[in-house]
């Protein structure tokens, strides 16, 4: 596996593969590598013969007081995980090299709609800081698809949206979320939990799984159960931050109780300590 930190470098790689005649994969991430982003990898490997994975933490979308500095930095460790796994090319360029003027100056990539709710109302300009870094990484990697966790189903969809608006030739591949045996979604920010915050944790799936359920069983008053599952959070200990029943496909609120309850997922994210933990639920199994 090669580790390259320049975009010079990194393009003159994949230019050589592409002359070749070989496809590209690529699967961008933030480091503090655990077993859904590795599932990320291998999925890329089905998908072309060379395998391209970014680790940079991305500054422009965290918020202000959120744990840009904080956030788990573990290249050794996730190199050996890529390497393991058979990935060619791992791509972790420092600050300068994808920002070389303050983010303020920077030129941004903008999702309107999908990127103001949900997280994007809890975080204000993040969906912004992610669509720009990843269309910086496209532009530097021309990948021929590009792997994407359910974990993030917003971020993928926005991701989606703005390949597709944009013209960007890349495959958008999403790959469903990996969990811990308790049900617990896989993430780099689980590592903020305490002991107790952990054995509260897998209460988020369980209550997606509640309402999933309920909604099976024909409860329709969308309202009561978003307003049920956030006391059941609460009274867990998580802070909820929302709660929502939504269009699968365009994280519309469903217009009708009789909308195919098919086409529905139910979107969490809630606090418990320092740790924003997020879920998602299909309420139907594809
Ligand atoms: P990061 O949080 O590191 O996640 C990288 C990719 O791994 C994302 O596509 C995410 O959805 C996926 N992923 C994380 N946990 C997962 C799990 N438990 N199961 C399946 N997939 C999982 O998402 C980002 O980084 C950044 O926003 C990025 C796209 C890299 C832009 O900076």
């Amino acid at each position: 596996m090669q580790i390259l930190n320049t975009i010079a470098e990194l393009r003159a790689q994949v230019a050589a593969w592409r002359r070749a005649g070989e496809r590209v994969a690529f699967v961008p991430t933030m480091g503090n590598l655990h077993p859904g982003h590795i599932r990320l990898v291998e999925r890329a490997r089905e998908q072309a013969p060379r395998t391209v994975a970014s680790i940079f933490v991305n500054p422009m979308q965290f918020g202000a007081n959120e744990d840009y500095a904080g956030y788990p930095r573990t290249l050794e460790n996730d190199g050996r995980q890529l390497e393991a796994v058979g990935l060619d090319l791992l791509f972790a360029p420092p600050l300068a090299e994808i920002y070389p003027r303050p983010l303020e100056q920077m030129t941004q990539v903008a999702v309107p709609e999908l990127s103001a709710i949900l997280c994007g109302a809890s975080r204000p300009g993040h969906f912004n800081g992610v669509t720009t870094v990843v269309s910086k990484l496209f532009n530097q990697v021309q990948p021929d698809v590009a792997v994407f966790g359910e974990k993030d189903w917003q971020q993928l969809l926005i991701i989606r949206r703005m390949v597709a608006d944009l013209d960007i030739p890349v495959e958008i591949v999403g790959v469903p979320i990996v969990r811990e045996a308790d049900g617990l979604a896989m993430s780099s920010r689980n590592g903020y939990l305490s002991a107790q915050e952990r054995a509260i944790a897998p209460k988020l799936y369980a209550t997606l799984q509640a309402t999933v359920e309920r909604l099976q069983e024909g409860e329709r008053d969308y309202a009561v159960l978003e307003a049920e599952a956030k006391t059941r959070l609460a009274a867990a200990g998580f802070r909820p931050d929302y709660f929502e029943i939504r269009g699968s496909d365009d994280l519309q609120r469903p217009t009708a109780e009789t909308q195919a309850v098919s086409a529905l997922r139910i979107f969490a994210a809630a606090w418990l300590g320092r740790a924003r933990l997020i879920d998602n639920l299909a309420v139907m199994p594809n």
